[in-house]
């Protein structure tokens, strides 16, 4: 059983869930918990992913409390009814720690997506940090994308025959999605010889002062340099929206634009000139297509990319945001070191690896799978 709720959750498992669908060693079953709507919906229907239970529990400004409460109220009884052998969670999410509170309450093996990221900052990236850590004492099999992460639940003292280097499922999806044909119509308006800057923010703890200054700098960016234009698809959070709009609702060349579904996403991000995102995902896309991303945090989890020199960290502060949006549009040398494409987070595989390694678990294979090697 799969179980995802938000954007992000849901592009990184559908490519998983597909396998599992066409594998005849699985039975699939595919449960949303609907932390997300519209964003989720989004991906289910490029995907054309049909869910066989969706607990439907988003509301609009909902809290960490409303979200864990819900889902342990509503997927207990799934669980019950549909007593799976394992529960694939993926990555960070209150639905990830939510759902595998309740599959460990069932005594059902947990097997996470994505384990092993961490800044150990609790309060950095908000709940996320905990979300996984907590989901990783919860877990019996450990998909860690890359070796870093499985070093990182080594510390923890996890056992290291249950981890398994996958990379991460967001390179398969990734692969499929860059080779379809896209009409980018969000860029009618954007003139093709100037440098188009893609940003994205919505992470609790950007939410206010931090998403304020940040918006401040980017004004001050495109007042500064009228050859740069910004293209922001807004998430559907109305607090992110809300300062979005007072403070960048009315430049000309800042385009606040709807989410996108991801096909049109990952083209979007194959024509920027460079990246700025608080966004977990982003930060493993933009290396594949060779895009340089600032990141608006202080901390990641991420750090194969940095490592690659794709990314950067920039903190919120206004004053440093601009500085360093401005130096990387003037220096060459830094631009073209940052565009570099590598791989350092997967090969497009992601998900057969998964497969053949709960496989071997079940002991429906005898020899153990071979890691993903960068
Ligand atoms: C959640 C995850 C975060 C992930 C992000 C991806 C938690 C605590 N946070 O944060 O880890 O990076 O998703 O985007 O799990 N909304 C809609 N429609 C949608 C989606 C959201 O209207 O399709 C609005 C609702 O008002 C909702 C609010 O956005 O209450 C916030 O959604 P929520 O899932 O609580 O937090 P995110 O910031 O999206
Ligand atoms: N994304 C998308 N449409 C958008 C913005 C982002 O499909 O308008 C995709 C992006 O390619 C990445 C994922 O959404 O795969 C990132 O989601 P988000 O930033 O919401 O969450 P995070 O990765 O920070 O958890």
């Amino acid at each position: 059983m799969t179980v995802f709720g938000t954007r992000p959750e849901a592009i990184k498992m559908v490519p998983l869930v597909l396998a599992l669908q066409n594998d005849d060693r699985f039975q699939a079953i595919t449960v949303v918990t609907g932390q997300h709507r519209e964003m989720l919906d989004q991906v289910l229907e490029i995907f054309d992913v049909k869910p066989d239970h969706d607990l439907d529990i988003m509301h609009q400004n909902q809290t960490l409390t409303d979200i864990t409460a819900l889902i342990l109220e509503k997927l207990d009884q799934v669980l019950k009814e549909e007593q799976p052998d394992i529960v694939l969670v993926h990555g960070d999410t209150t639905t990830t720690f939510a759902t595998s509170l309740s599959a460990f309450y069932n005594q059902i093996p947990i097997g996470h997506v994505e384990a092993g990221l961490r800044t150990w900052n609790r309060y950095s990236p908000f709940p996320e940090e905990m979300n996984r850590q907590m989901t990783d004492v919860l877990s019996t099999l450990y998909f860690a994308p890359t070796p870093q992460s499985k070093a990182n639940l080594l510390k923890e003292n996890r056992p290291e025959k249950d981890i398994f280097i996958t990379g991460n499922t967001a390179i398969d999806t990734l692969m499929d999605t860059i080779k379809k044909p896209y009409q980018l119509d969000c860029l009618a308006n954007v003139k093709p010889e100037h440098k188009m800057i893609l940003v994205t923010m919505h992470r609790r703890e950007n939410l206010g002062a931090a998403m304020e200054e940040v918006f401040q700098a980017l004004l001050e960016v495109v007042q500064e340099k009228d050859d740069v234009e910004i293209v922001y698809p807004m998430h559907l959070n109305p607090k992110v929206r809300e300062v979005a709009r007072k403070i960048l609702g009315n430049h000309p060349r800042v385009h606040l634009i709807e989410p996108l579904d991801v096909t049109g996403f990952h083209h979007l991000l194959n024509e920027s000139y460079f990246i700025m995102t608080d966004s977990g995902g982003i930060q493993e896309e933009a290396p594949s297509l060779g895009k340089p991303v600032l990141v608006l945090r202080d901390t990641t989890e991420r750090p194969e990319g940095i490592a690659a020199q794709t990314l950067k960290l920039v903190g919120t502060q206004s004053a440093n945001v601009k500085k360093t949006m401005l130096t990387l549009l003037e220096d060459q040398e830094l631009y073209q070191t940052m565009s570099q494409a590598s791989n350092p987070y997967g090969d497009g595989h992601a998900s057969q690896r998964i497969l053949d390694d709960i496989a071997y678990y079940f002991d429906q294979t005898l020899s153990r799978p071979a890691d993903f090697e960068i």
